[in-house]
């Protein structure tokens, strides 16, 4: 039987979560990371939270240009995500190295991916502290969405997209659309 505090050192059990891209361009520079810890957290107004190290570049950008994107990207990508989620902005320059494709935002500065199914335009709303990671909200000002991949009620078409859950470690998945079920309440 594993030790209580051997079993909270690998607190993971939560996955999967879906992987995104996070990251800002401020003056100095830019730079992005894959993020699993993210969470929406209002409707009205639109807030999504990303938690991030205060270890990470992305941290410092993100808090420099007080802006940021979020980019989803599907399982074909996992490459690139786990890239961005291994090598840090500190010792390479993560865009030019791995040819992320980037596409102007419609309202902030900070680009989208390109290859994202979705991007969300975010302003920073808020910064708090949570032991070793920072909630940055951010407010939705705009969202990219690949038309084809959603169907007319907003839902993510899993037939034509295959979005990238991460297991944790260097595991990654994705969803299975033969098991899709549309459950009414009645
Ligand atoms: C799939 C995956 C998800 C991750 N999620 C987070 C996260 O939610 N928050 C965080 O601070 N770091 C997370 N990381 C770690 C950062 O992405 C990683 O340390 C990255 O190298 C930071 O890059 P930067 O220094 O260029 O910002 C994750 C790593 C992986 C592989």
């Amino acid at each position: 039987m594993k030790k209580i505090i051997d079993q909270i050192k690998q607190f993971q059990h939560f996955y999967p979560y879906t992987v995104a891209i996070v990251g800002a361009q401020s003056e100095k520079q830019i730079n992005y990371m894959a993020c699993a810890w993210h969470t929406a957290l209002s409707f009205s107004p639109p807030l999504f939270g990303v938690l991030i190290s205060k270890k990470r570049l992305t941290h410092q950008v993100i808090s420099e240009a007080m802006e940021f994107t979020v980019n989803f990207l599907s399982e074909e990508r996992v490459k690139l995500s786990a890239l961005m989620g291994r090598k840090s902005g500190y010792d390479v320059d993560k865009v030019k190295e791995f040819q992320v494709r980037l596409s102007p935002s419609k309202i902030i500065k900070s680009p989208v991916i390109k290859e994202a199914y979705v991007s969300f335009e975010c302003k920073v709303a808020d910064i708090r502290a949570y032991g070793d990671h920072d909630l940055f909200v951010g407010e939705v000002l705009a969202i990219h969405e690949e038309e084809k991949s959603f169907n007319p009620e907003g839902v993510l078409d899993t037939g034509k997209v295959h979005p990238l859950l991460y297991l944790g470690s260097d595991f990654y998945i994705t969803i299975d659309p033969d098991t899709l079920q549309h459950v009414l309440p009645d």
